[in-house]
């Protein structure tokens, strides 16, 4: 097994995709390492490429707000994507590009070892829960797999779009937090 460190290393010198050669930086993740819940995103885009951080643009000022309203804060959550290079022009990950990158997520999922998911969107709920997941009419539901609670919910970038999303998302993000203080309380 190795440490969240190691893993980090490994994929900043990843090139087992075409991605490789648009990056700038590779997109690990960060927050706490014994999270009991993750965050997963879809890719970098321009700012987390620059700096080598997930959600540090506007989507990812978004992401802030809305777990500040559920009182949580970033250190004490992980924040990671499906993919870790940038796609170019932000482009939906392709699917070989995921299928191999999830392997990433897989190691850091075992090693953080979360109790609940939380997929931004529907390019993470199509990879980690099912591939003919569509948001309109699946997100908001929880689905259990394993040992995990998993809450597929809208990609923050989505709300920025369309502001009539952002009702269902609060009622997610309740639940998210409800599910949460009842898994920080059990154990
Ligand atoms: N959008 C994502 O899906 N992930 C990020 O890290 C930033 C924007």
């Amino acid at each position: 097994m190795y440490t969240l460190e190691e893993l980090e290393y490994i994929v900043s010198k990843c090139n087992r995709c075409e991605l490789y050669k648009g990056r700038t930086n590779t997109v690990f993740g960060e927050g706490n390492k014994q999270a009991k819940i993750m965050f997963i995103g879809e890719g970098p885009g321009y700012y987390e490429d620059k700096m080598g951080r997930p959600f540090v643009g506007k989507a990812g000022q978004l992401l802030d707000k809305m777990l500040e309203a559920i009182a949580l804060k970033r250190e004490e959550v992980y924040i990671t994507n499906i993919v870790k290079c940038r796609p170019p022009n932000n482009r939906n990950p392709l699917e070989k590009e995921s299928k191999i990158c999830i392997e990433y997520l897989r190691w850091q999922v075992k090693i953080i070892d979360p109790d609940i998911l939380v997929c931004l969107g529907a390019v993470s709920a199509r990879n980690i829960i099912s591939s003919d997941f569509k948001v309109t009419t699946d997100r908001g539901i929880w689905v259990k797999k394993g040992k995990f609670y998993i809450m597929p919910t809208y990609h923050p970038a989505a709300l920025l779009r369309d502001e009539s999303k952002k009702r269902g998302a609060w009622e997610d993000f309740k639940s998210i937090k409800e599910k949460y203080m009842e898994i920080k309380y059990m154990y």
